[in-house]
């Protein structure tokens, strides 16, 4: 394919430029290329009603050329002229779901050339919202053909910048008229089939049909991996998408999923592989090894959607072997963002409670009376090791009146061994810092009696000294001069590289 030179003009919706619209219609209608922005994705337009118009665009897109293209018109009553025998249905759907992301596929009439519907005696076509979109398609002449503005095989372009990654010097123009609102492609509903049916599930969801026009079926093949059947829509069946890492979704209760995946990222993190991790703003916390990108808030929908393709196309960008994404509910618009994440996986989905190692503890908290100086030192000397399982590693005290960062002198005991307290602040011990799996470890008998006294045995309490089978007293340096924080913690440093050991074998015993 020859290069050439691909104009990139910004654009601001809310204020068009006629002028660049012109140009770019008048490409348009020249036979040439141009992407521009849709609600849903970038799209790659050309003329529809040339033939030769979509042979370009398979060439650019390096698609097949059997995956027939969409066709976008400005007008409702421009649909006459490219569709047939249209059912009564269509009107009220259009008059609540147009201009938006709605594609509907219709009997075509003699003016779509096969070419724009791969050969289909159907043709596809939507009405977008976006205003620089509609004002295009009016100055190209009222019918443009326009797949997602990706490389076949590369994740929908949700900014200009994606699609000038994959169509630089391929196509004459792209309009950057910033980044999408939704970010997930067009609903895909049937109209020549009775009820309609979803042949690609979108933002305009299957209850949101059956509100206007009563039930709707939903193509078998988007139910699950089972099926052996094509998919309707031609264009579903590639695996569309498709990260050059390999992508798995972990299923399970989202508790579940963080442990299974945190599990995964650290046997990654200790074999020294790269790895990355969908979360998302509620769960990033939660993550220390690995290439962590957040995809939304679990709040809103929305913004996952919007969020998918972006971190696809980041993840192309690291050299990462796999990626663990957490699983999203499959409601509403979450319909469609688990079906783009599994057709990304190419349908690798794992139960986390498949992963989930035994592990008796998960979490090791000290406890130390005020949560200042020993229980933090030791918190930090047991972070330093790299054991063979993840631990969460916490100090709490017995009598912490209000939240206050650790003791000067510890600190600058462990400043001067490459460690730092610098983010530690004190923390009282309580009912959350108990659970099943934590392991309880007392600076002093004295804690130890305390915590026992409260909550009751529960075979997880220890002095770290009793944990340890090691008798040294841990001394308590509360006002002395910096050498008795010294020496503190020189009897910590054993003990803890004492306890590390013992982390360890208990972790080859549960293996
Ligand atoms: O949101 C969207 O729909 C975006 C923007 C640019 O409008 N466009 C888009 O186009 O996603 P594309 O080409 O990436 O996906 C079109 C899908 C393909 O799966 C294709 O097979 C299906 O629509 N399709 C098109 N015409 C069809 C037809 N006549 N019958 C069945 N499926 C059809
Ligand atoms: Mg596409």
């Amino acid at each position: 394919m020859k290069f050439m030179e691909t104009k990139i003009r910004k654009i601001d919706k809310n204020q068009i430029d006629q002028e660049i619209i012109e140009e770019a219609g008048t490409l348009l209608k020249e036979g040439k290329l141009v992407a521009f922005p849709t609600e849903t994705v970038y799209g790659l337009g050309a003329d529809a009603l040339k033939e030769e118009a979509a042979r370009k665009t398979y060439e650019a897109k390096g698609r097949p050329s059997d995956n027939p293209l969409i066709v976008h018109i400005a007008d409702y009553e421009d649909l006459k002229k490219i569709a047939v025998n249209i059912p009564a249905e269509t009107d009220i759907l259009a008059a609540h779901f147009w201009p938006g992301p709605l594609t509907m596929i219709f009997e075509k009439s003699e003016l779509v050339p096969y070419g724009t519907t791969g050969g289909l005696d159907t043709v596809a076509v939507r009405m977008p919202v976006d205003p620089i979109a509609q004002a295009l398609i009016r100055a190209a002449g009222g019918f443009v053909s326009a797949p997602s503005a990706n490389t076949s095989g590369r994740p929908s372009p949700t900014t200009a910048q994606h699609v000038a990654e994959d169509l630089s010097g391929k196509i004459d123009m792209i309009l950057d008229g910033g980044t999408v609102d939704i970010g997930l492609e067009s609903t895909i509903l049937d109209m020549t089939v009775t009820p309609p049916m979803i042949l690609r599930p979108g933002a305009i969801t299957a209850e949101m049909f059956e509100e206007v026009i009563g039930p709707v079926s939903v193509d078998e093949t988007l139910l699950g991996d089972e099926s052996e059947k094509a998919p309707k829509a031609p264009g579903m069946k590639y695996r569309h998408y498709a990260p050059k890492a390999k992508l798995m979704i972990v299923e399970g209760d989202l508790r579940e999923e963080i442990l299974a995946i945190r599990q995964l990222a650290y046997a990654a993190h200790r074999e020294n592989r790269k790895v990355g991790i969908i979360a998302t703003n509620e769960t990033l916390p939660f993550y220390n090894y690995g290439i962590v990108k957040n995809i939304g808030t679990r709040e809103n929908e929305k913004t996952i959607a919007h969020g998918l393709y972006r971190v696809l196309r980041e993840f192309d960008e690291e050299d990462v072997e796999e990626i663990y994404s957490e699983s999203f509910a499959a409601q509403g618009i979450g319909k469609a963002i688990m079906n783009r994440l599994e057709k990304a996986a190419g349908h690798l989905r794992i139960p986390a409670s498949a992963v989930i190692k035994k592990q008796k503890y998960r979490t090791v908290t000290f406890v130390s009376n005020t949560d200042s100086a020993r229980g933090p030192m030791a918190a930090e000397l047991l972070r330093q090791y790299e054991l063979k399982q993840e631990y969460v590693v916490n100090s709490r005290g017995i009598v912490v009146l209000f939240p206050e960062p650790a003791n000067q002198k510890a600190e600058a005991i462990m400043k001067s061994a490459q460690m730092t307290l610098e983010k530690h602040t004190s923390r009282q011990f309580d009912s959350d810092s108990i659970q099943e799996d934590t392991l309880v470890l007392a600076i002093d008998e004295a804690q130890k009696e305390k915590v026992l006294a409260e909550y009751g045995d529960n075979g997880n309490i220890y002095t770290l000294n009793e944990f340890t089978e090691d008798d040294t007293e841990i001394p308590d340096p509360y006002g002395k001069p910096l050498a008795a924080y010294g020496e503190c913690y020189e009897v910590l440093r054993r003990l803890v590289a004492k306890l590390a050991d013992k982390l360890d074998s208990l972790a080859e015993e549960e293996r």
